[in-house]
């Protein structure tokens, strides 16, 4: 399946570590963070660019900074980040070996859902972000994300856990939608299938290498493709939401 993107700045000559974590410093100091492409820019403390390596095999690609987020320019470092630098530690990764992105790069007042306008505005920025860093594999998030990357609907309650080949810009990669970790903060139950969710990654890095040349009975069982549904997963996106807000703090959730 062929993702549609706007990344036209694909670098698939970029072989090399250095110049590709160039391209994407000078990406963003050209494109993004001075971005006025929404109202965000408005209200916004600072953009929130994404962190890690730029040369990482996995892309997490969350929803849309928060608070804590907006203030400190880096995504994930409230109550969902320390849960997803668990979770990243219970697979053997560091924040470090992978790199972290939002589908918005500017905090919604009040921590709202991201509006349609918004994404529209905004994805060029994370297509772009893809198309240098060309991981092996994009864990989405939530829905949000993962309707973005998939340009599917379905929702995440029904796809988690499955993987989807899909090129972005030409460049082939695995798309794997998870829950999102404020999610799964609130409900135990999401927490154990994100889990186990997640403990399928390290396998799924390697399955996303270029493809082997498969020999009679070796040929890999085929991929479990989405589900066709326009379910919107609400309660997911409400929790995920509302762990955004300053109160969400972790001792605050009594979580950690
Ligand atoms: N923090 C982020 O950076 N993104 C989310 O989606 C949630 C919290």
């Amino acid at each position: 399946m062929e993702r549609a993107s706007g990344c036209e700045g694909t670098l698939s000559d970029m072989d090399d570590a250095p110049a590709r974590a160039a391209a994407l410093n000078d990406y963003h100091a050209a494109e993004v963070v001075d971005c006025v492409r929404c109202p965000l820019a408005q209200t916004r403390t600072q953009v929130v660019l994404g962190s890690g390596d730029p040369n990482a095999d996995v892309l997490f690609v969350g929803e849309a900074p928060g608070y804590h987020e907006d203030k400190h320019g880096v995504p994930f470092v409230g109550a969902a980040g320390k849960l997803l630098d668990k979770l990243l530690g219970g697979i053997g990764l560091t924040r470090e070996q992978v790199f972290v992105a939002n589908v918005l790069k500017c905090r919604p007042p009040g921590n709202r859902d991201p509006l349609a306008a918004e994404i529209e505005a905004c994805e060029g920025h994370l297509f772009r972000q893809v198309g240098i860093i060309q991981p092996k594999l994009i864990c989405t998030l939530g829905n949000f994300a993962t309707k973005l990357i998939s340009g599917r609907p379905d929702g995440i309650s029904r796809v988690h856990g499955n993987e989807l080949p899909i090129a972005i810009g030409g460049h082939k990669l695995l798309l794997y939608p998870l829950y999102h970790p404020a999610a799964a903060l609130y409900m135990p139950s999401m927490l154990a299938t994100l889990e186990a969710d997640f403990a399928r990654i390290p396998g799924l890095i390697g399955a996303a290498a270029p493809t082997p040349i498969v020999v009679g009975d070796a040929a890999p069982p085929p991929t479990d493709a989405f589900r066709s549904s326009a379910d919107v997963d609400r309660s997911e996106v409400a929790v995920v939401a509302a762990a955004r807000e300053p109160a969400a703090e972790p001792q605050q959730l009594g979580l950690f």
